[in-house]
């Protein structure tokens, strides 16, 4: 059942769970990540388990019996003058568990946990995506454009929708 879902942030302690279900993510929908199956197997655990501990950045995790069901994440931008924005990335939610608003959950934590530390989250979702795009349109997220051929994955081209969502200013100013 979806109310027996937890959710939390993702720890240095959660690398090899992450890692596996990162990597079924891009076996089974390569189209609908930037990163490729070979870019993050061969991403050191250590460094799996670092980026975990990277506040404010963060990994937000959907837990049912202690299994790891599903994820989305949450990067600030590095440059002094791109850090009011974030960037939601990296969400997935097992087929087994789709259609239970495990994905719309994810995806709210990471709006409130964005909201304390930017005044802008973006996104980019495949323009074929329906189920993602529904995800994000349903939680406020407004289109502002549409990248052509923004990935390629073997001989296929994939277009993709820029998504925006302004945020209350951190400490409601
Ligand atoms: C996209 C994804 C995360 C959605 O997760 P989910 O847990 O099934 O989504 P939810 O149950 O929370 O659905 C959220 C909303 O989108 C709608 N929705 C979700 N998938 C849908 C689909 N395939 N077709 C139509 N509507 C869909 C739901 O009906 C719901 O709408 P509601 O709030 O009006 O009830 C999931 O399908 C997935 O992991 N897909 C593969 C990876 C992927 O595409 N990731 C996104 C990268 S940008």
């Amino acid at each position: 059942m979806a109310s027996d879902i937890l959710i939390r942030i993702l720890d240095p302690s959660d690398a090899e769970a992450f890692r596996s279900l990162r990597l079924e993510a891009l076996t089974v929908a390569p189209e609908a990540f930037g990163a490729s199956y070979e870019e993050d197997a061969s991403i050191p655990l250590e460094t799996m388990r670092a980026r975990l501990s990277a506040s404010p950045n963060a990994v937000f995790g959907a837990f049912a019996d202690r299994a790891l069901v599903g994820v989305a994440g949450f990067a600030v931008y590095d440059r002094v003058k791109a850090r009011h924005k974030g960037v939601l990335w990296g969400v997935y939610v097992k087929a087994d568990w789709r259609g239970h608003h495990v994905g719309k959950r994810l995806v709210q934590r990471v709006i409130d946990h964005a909201s304390r530390h930017v005044i802008m989250l973006e996104a980019a979702v495949g323009l074929a995506n329906d189920g993602a795009r529904r995800t994000y349109h349903g939680l406020g997220f407004k289109p502002y454009g549409v990248q052509r051929k923004a990935l390629k994955v073997g001989d296929m081209f994939y277009d993709e929708e820029l998504l925006y969502l302004d945020l209350p200013q951190p400490g409601g100013a």
